[in-house]
């Protein structure tokens, strides 16, 4: 008889994006005519830049003729993005990656969900708390989290490194040992970052326990400080501890046209085995490779008028994010985040709870932001706003919060 695999059914229901449409929803149907400006969810709103509007439509062509048409892509990605990576966001940098390293996919978050699967199924592995809900989720599913604890919202097989405003929203080394540790900088949904010598002492560390740092830099691109890291690979000793994930889809708006890579060096090793040539077989076994005209929209991305283009897009949103930092702070609000991070995180006035805080955003200035509580136990009093909106909305937004008695 066919079975389910029964760590599905331990996933908590109600997942958080359902839960804040499900209320918008039912707000709108009892009161149509309010304006609802929505900063939740992280989309992005700029349309694709010209650069790469002009590769896309190129690619179409090639396609629709004998002599330039391409079938299945290469499973690791096309050389011509693996090299323009390689180049552009490591060799730039100082960092020592080579492009056979680098493996192209439709995603960071398929990439970062699916890395689990390559390690032993008995590995601990330790996330910060708040947390991007696909680190535990994918790890749930494969049955390495052991027992989900509803009234604390934990499990029980997880090490949570709680980012709270006492160690600026950065994580302490966990007390026990874990396998895999998770960390996202700039984070989702703190908008908190790292120096590149806390992240140093990561590496550092992960090196001496024998730990792998899963990296997700999915919002690189947002970082202006110059003391904040773009890739780990920038900390000396990184390419024998850690994996980095990167997504085109909020430095370059392709969160509906869909690309990413993962760099896995070939030294890293998982108690003496090499990591690199299983995720090689992993994504020659279940993934048939980015399409051709989405592999050249991402190397349109490293074009130099690709770059100019998107410098603006980030700066349009980094705009947003200091219109709604300085907003807050002068409506007396205790904000973080949004400084080198398109994520704004503001701390719930009156002692409020995060959805409580979330109910009377929505009806009294019919704003939609996100829980900080859907992120994990340690978002309980906090509140994300996202930059990604319009900058009409935005401003507009803040100004009702300002405006609020
Ligand atoms: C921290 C983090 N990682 C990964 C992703 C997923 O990126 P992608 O659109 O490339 O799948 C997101 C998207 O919101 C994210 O916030």
């Amino acid at each position: 008889m066919a079975r389910v695999n029964e760590n599905y059914l331990k996933l908590p229901g109600s997942y958080l994006f359902s839960e804040i449409g499900r209320r918008v929803r039912d707000f709108s149907a009892q009161n149509p005519e309010a304006e609802i400006i929505r900063l939740g969810i992280g989309d992005v709103t700029l349309p694709i830049a010209p650069a790469i509007i002009e590769a896309m439509h190129k690619a179409v062509d090639e396609m629709g003729e004998k002599e330039t048409f391409r079938g299945y892509a290469p499973d690791l990605g096309y050389d011509f993005l693996r090299n323009a990576i390689a180049e552009n966001d490591y060799k730039s940098r100082g960092c020592d990656i080579s492009a056979d390293e680098i493996f192209v996919s439709d995603g960071a978050k398929c990439d970062c969900s699916n890395i689990q699967e390559i390690f032993s199924a008995d590995s601990r592995i330790a996330v910060c708390d708040p947390v991007y809900p696909v680190y535990v989720d994918s790890n749930v599913m494969a049955g390495r989290c052991g027992e989900y604890d509803p009234e604390k919202q934990l499990w029980s097989n997880v090490i949570y490194m709680p980012c709270t405003a006492g160690n600026g929203f950065s994580p302490e080394f966990p007390k026990e040992n874990p396998d895999l540790i998770y960390l996202c900088f700039p984070n989702n949904p703190t908008g908190a970052t790292i120096t590149r010598s806390r992240l140093q002492e990561w590496v550092d560390y992960a090196n001496k326990t024998g730990a792998i740092i899963l990296y997700d830099a999915a919002y690189e691109a947002y970082i202006s400080q110059p003391d904040i890291p773009h890739s780990i690979y920038e900390c000396d000793g990184a390419r024998s501890c850690a994996i980095e994930f990167r997504s085109f889809s909020k430095n370059a708006g392709f969160t509906g046209v869909r690309l990413g890579f993962t760099v896995i060096p070939k030294e890293l090793e998982a108690d003496g085995v090499k990591v690199h040539p299983l995720w090689a077989r992993r994504h020659g076994t279940k993934y048939n490779g980015a399409p051709y005209i989405i592999q050249r929209a991402g190397e349109a991305v490293y074009s130099e008028e690709g770059k100019k283009q998107l410098r603006e897009q980030v700066s349009y949103y980094m705009n947003n994010a200091k219109c709604i930092y300085e907003g807050l702070r002068a409506a007396g609000y205790t904000v973080s985040g949004g400084e080198n991070a398109p994520y704004i995180w503001l701390k719930t006035p009156d002692n409020m709870t995060s959805w409580e805080f979330f109910d009377y955003l929505l009806k009294r200035v019919n704003i939609v932001g996100t829980p900080g509580s859907g992120f994990g136990p340690s978002g309980e009093g906090y509140f994300r706003l996202t930059a990604f909106g319009t900058y009409e909305n935005t401003v507009k937004a803040i100004e009702r919060i300002k405006n609020m008695d």
